[in-house]
């Protein structure tokens, strides 16, 4: 499965049209599931989706249920909250059904939550073969190339057996909930979203399938039958072929 790269000058142009793009493929299916990573790089996307520009497709999200990708472990209103992010970004922008909402609960234990979220996201979220097949997930990038919670220390999360896993932040120690790489690969289609110069290293070692892109979870990350794309800005792709 080949690498699609969309470049960009910078992070707002960037999500101006990944959002014109995102608006213009949501199909008019009953549900449309969508999964959004944390961290700082998905904010300039999810401001932009809720942007009023866009205001006339507002009511697809009547059908669009929200999923996390992953979560760290703390309560919703917590600054590192990747739910707050979406909540104050998004959610709280536009006019979702509450019920279209799927939030890992980061204020629960990690070992009850973690089969909580993988039993919701089942009961939402159209089933191949017993395994979730998501039609949208967004996917940002450490510049360890981590994706999701998946840090390279768990390189067994992305052939594992389950759709939902506990991880351990490998320098603050702080517990994730994450989706696994049987999720990322039965998604119908998976985007990168990775700005800024801090990426531009880790970034050319994994599109140019550099040896050491080998200790990087993101590498292996591409949809099975579906589309996998990255939407850089110019900083993030600088040391492409260089
Ligand atoms: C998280 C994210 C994580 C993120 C990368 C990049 O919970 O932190 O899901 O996987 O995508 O760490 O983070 P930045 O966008 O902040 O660089």
């Amino acid at each position: 499965m080949e690498n699609t790269i969309y470049l960009f000058e910078n992070p707002e142009i960037l999500a101006e049209q990944l959002s014109k793009i995102f608006y213009k493929t949501i199909t008019n299916k009953s549900i449309f599931t969508v999964a959004f990573s944390g961290g700082k790089t998905p904010a300039t996307f999810l401001k932009y989706l809720a942007n009023p520009i866009f205001k006339e497709h507002f009511n697809v999200w009547n059908n669009i249920h929200v999923f996390q990708v992953d979560e760290r472990m703390v309560p919703p209103d917590h600054s590192e909250s990747n739910f707050k992010m979406i909540k104050e970004l998004l959610v709280d922008k536009i006019s979702i059904p509450y019920k279209n909402i799927h939030r890992i609960h980061g204020e629960n234990h990690p070992d009850f939550e973690v089969k909580r979220y993988a039993e919701e996201i089942k009961q939402y979220v159209e089933l191949e073969n017993e395994d979730p097949v998501f039609d949208w997930i967004f996917l940002g990038l450490g510049e360890d190339g981590h994706t999701a919670s998946i840090f390279p220390n768990r390189l067994d999360l992305i052939n594992g057996k389950n759709i939902c896993e506990i991880t351990t932040h490998p320098i603050t120690g702080q517990k994730r909930i994450t989706i696994t790489g049987k999720v990322i690969f039965n998604a119908r289609r998976v985007s990168f979203i990775v700005t800024g110069i801090d990426k531009s290293k880790v970034v050319a070692d994994i599109l140019q399938h550099k040896p050491e892109a080998d200790k990087y979870p993101a590498s292996y990350f591409c949809s099975r039958d579906g589309i996998t794309e990255w939407f850089l800005d110019k900083e993030a792709a600088s040391k492409i072929n260089s």
